[in-house]
């Protein structure tokens, strides 16, 4: 019994301690690795009516993980792609993509996500070209599309490319998902 008093203040302490340092959030740092494959990822159609800043084609998403059914948001780790598939060859096609980082990344937009433009390289695989919460072009043009054939978005000079439309008022309900196929839990 005496024991056991002389435990209790040091119980206690370890307890309070705990409560003081919560556990850090879940962040996912997308590597390229995580984009290999792809195109064996669940596809859905998106449009193909003109989209400004993208080149003429049929547009779709991959979803890496579907959020489960009725979900509010994608949980942390998911990947959309979207790809304008249009060019005689898979190198041509426009590749863009989110990743649910978490963290409170690009808090002042499409919070918790952040963007990615990407190419298919010659061996066929994704290869990142940008990425971030304002990414920007390898190319010489500076234009966030991704690469130098002319498809993808343009920026407006305000210094924010998919923020632009990602992150506007009322895409928080959405998740910052446009397109309605590929809302968090509407597969
Ligand atoms: C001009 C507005 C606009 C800008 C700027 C924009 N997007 Fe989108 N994005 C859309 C629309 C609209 C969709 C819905 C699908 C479609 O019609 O292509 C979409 C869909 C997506 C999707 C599939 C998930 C979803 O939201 O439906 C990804 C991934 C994506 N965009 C990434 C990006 C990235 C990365 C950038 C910046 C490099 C960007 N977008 C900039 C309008 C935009």
């Amino acid at each position: 019994m005496r024991r056991l008093l002389c435990l209790a203040p040091l119980l206690l302490a370890v307890a309070s301690g705990c409560t003081e340092t919560e556990p850090p959030e879940a962040v996912f740092i997308a590597l390229q690795r995580d984009f290999a494959g792809f195109e064996s990822w669940p596809r859905y159609f998106v449009g193909n009516s003109p989209l400004p800043g993208h080149s003429v084609g049929d547009r779709f998403g991959y979803i890496k993980q579907l959020a489960p059914k009725g979900a509010a948001a994608y949980p942390v780790g998911s990947i959309i792609v979207k790809t304008v598939e249009s060019g005689a060859t898979k190198q041509e096609w426009a590749l863009f993509a989110m990743a649910k980082r978490g963290g409170g990344f690009n808090a002042a937009g499409a919070k918790d996500w952040e963007f990615f433009t990407l190419r298919v390289s010659t061996s066929g695989v994704p290869v990142i070209v940008s990425r971030g919460s304002n990414p920007a072009d390898g190319d010489a043009d500076g234009d966030a599309d991704g690469g130098t054939t002319g498809g993808g978005y343009g920026s407006t000079g305000s210094g924010s490319t998919c923020n632009r439309c990602h992150g506007l008022p009322g895409t928080e309900q959405l998740d910052y998902v446009l397109s309605a196929v590929l809302r968090p839990g509407a597969q």
